[in-house]
């Protein structure tokens, strides 16, 4: 695996493989990185000749009262976790914005509501980031989570808006074994909150099976996935059942919704999400 930090060694190293007719395959993460991470390289694995995953911790997505400045950091732990999981490339860069950077992506539709109304100006920085590391590395598939709902109908409607030529695939939620999302902010969690944030994979279970019983309104189903949230007296941000394709809010389910998540354990704050169809 190579690990590069320009956008001109990027260039360098991937123009005779895209000649060659290589397909590309790019993971984009911020680092930190744990088994859901790398099951999306995996899965570029499958689906690529060339792997590049990129580590970047984006500030522009980061709002001002949040973790930018202690985001967890592992490059050399990182690195060799994507070598092992058959990545080719890795970009490191050390910054990607001149310092009178002034042109930004701004997704309306999917953005909407939920993380959209909680951080304002997130997706606009993911959506910037996502769209320069698509101009760098051309790749042909990139490669995201599930994880991240909304982001992914965020990307999937950048990609069609704007004539991107990439195909994105999404890929499903990893978990600990006892149901918990994996993810790089677990690692805040004090050994007292950490069982404290299963309730939100356990409200969720909860709202699927009351579903797979015949319960059909999303506002009920909400009610459920909220319970165990109060229960543990953790500070619910929002729990929201939506249309699972369109992401529009709904009154009566007319196909697989999904209910997203998103509650603070002491400081840190979670997000997970359910996918269920009538
Ligand atoms: P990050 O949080 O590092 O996540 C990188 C990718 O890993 C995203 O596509 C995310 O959905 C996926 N991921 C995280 N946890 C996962 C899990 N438990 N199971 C499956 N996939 C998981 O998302 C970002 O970074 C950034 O916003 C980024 C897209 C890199 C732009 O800066």
């Amino acid at each position: 695996m190579r690990t590069l930090r320009t956008p001109a060694e990027l260039r360098d190293t991937l123009t005779p493989h895209r000649r060659a007719g290589w397909r590309i395959g790019l993971v984009p993460t911020m680092g930190y990185l744990h088994e859901g991470h790398l099951s999306l390289v995996r899965e570029a694995r499958a689906r690529a000749d060339v792997v590049v995953a990129s580590i970047f911790v984006n500030p522009i997505q980061f709002g001002p009262n949040e973790d930018l400045a202690r985001y967890p950091r592992d490059e050399a732990g990182d690195s060799a976790k994507l070598r092992g999981a058959g990545c080719d490339v890795l970009y490191l860069p050390e910054a990607m914005y001149a310092d009178d950077f002034s042109t930004h992506v701004e997704v309306g539709g999917p953005s909407a509501g939920l993380c959209g109304d909680r951080r304002p100006g997130h997706f606009r920085g993911v959506a910037t980031v996502v769209a320069k590391l698509f101009h760098l590395v051309a790749p042909d598939v990139a490669v995201f989570g599930q994880k991240d709902y909304q982001q992914l109908a965020v990307l999937r409607r950048m990609v069609r808006d704007l004539d991107f030529d990439v195909e994105i695939v999404g890929c499903p939620i990893v978990r600990e074994p006892d149901g918990l999302a994996m993810s790089s902010r677990n690692a805040y969690l004090s050994a007292e909150d950490r069982p404290r944030a299963l309730a939100l994979s356990q409200g969720l279970e909860a709202a699927a099976r009351a579903m797979s019983a015949g319960e059909r309104s999303p506002r009920r189903l909400e009610a459920i996935a909220r319970a165990p949230l109060e229960a543990a007296n953790l500070r619910v941000d929002y729990v929201e059942a939506r249309d699972a394709m369109s992401l529009a809010p709904i009154e009566e389910p007319q196909g697989p919704i999904v209910i997203a998540v998103a509650a603070f354990v002491g400081a840190t704050r979670l997000i997970d999400n359910r996918v269920m169809a009538p």
